[in-house]
């Protein structure tokens, strides 16, 4: 997958797994990853899937509406492509805390659902509910902050609280952050990331 590593500046800190939003690439988050911890690894990754030249991690049959087989495909490879990295690059493979913003969210949380061992913990901007009806894998006490907006139309309010349930029930520790706001990222809710980040790393 095209991708950007960078090394950590010191040494025991995590791998913060870089998931841009429908249309963006490896260089959005990048500021992200700065403002919640600059000494961190960076491995920020390009999605596979072009949408009308816009790069996604997964297809969608419409807006909202997941290609099911391509989502569960491409969240395989993904896994995949974070063991390859880490041997790579030499960075430990269990220390890998993805943010994800929208399209990059709904991936993270799709790794979630699908595999117990996947991420140490996940900040989730603007995600959406990645698949219902399946049992999810185990988490043991994985810390996941979602952050949403009142009035996003893209991931609406119920998914986030769906969400939020559905992974605490799978034994994460889900908390949301909410404002009062549409579906983009800003800068306050970085903020407020960066703070969970500080009590839980
Ligand atoms: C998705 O397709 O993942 C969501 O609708 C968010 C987005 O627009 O990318």
């Amino acid at each position: 997958m095209i991708h950007v590593f960078k090394a950590a500046k010191q040494a025991n800190k995590p791998t913060f797994l870089l998931l841009h939003g429908t249309g963006g690439t490896e260089k959005d988050l990048l500021p992200l990853a700065n403002m919640i911890d600059p000494d961190a690894a960076v491995l920020s990754v390009r999605g596979n899937v072009s949408e009308h030249g816009m790069p996604r991690f997964f297809k969608r049959l419409a807006e909202g509406v997941f290609d099911e087989e391509d989502l569960i495909f491409r969240t395989g490879e993904l896994r995949d492509f974070l063991d390859e990295a880490a041997e790579k690059y030499g960075f430990d493979r269990d220390q890998i805390i993805a943010v994800g913003y929208s399209n990059g969210a709904n991936i993270a949380a799709s790794l979630l659902y699908h595999f117990s061992d996947s991420l140490k913990g996940a900040i989730l901007h603007h995600p959406m509910v990645p698949r219902r009806h399946i049992e999810l894998a185990k988490q043991q006490g994985t810390p996941v902050f979602i952050t949403a907006g009142d009035n996003d139309p893209i991931c609406p309010r119920s998914e986030a609280i769906e969400l939020e349930q559905m992974l605490r029930d799978a034994g994460a520790e889900p908390s949301i952050h909410w404002e009062s706001n549409g579906h983009s990222l800003t800068h306050t809710e970085v903020q407020a990331a960066a703070e969970w980040y500080r009590k839980h790393f």
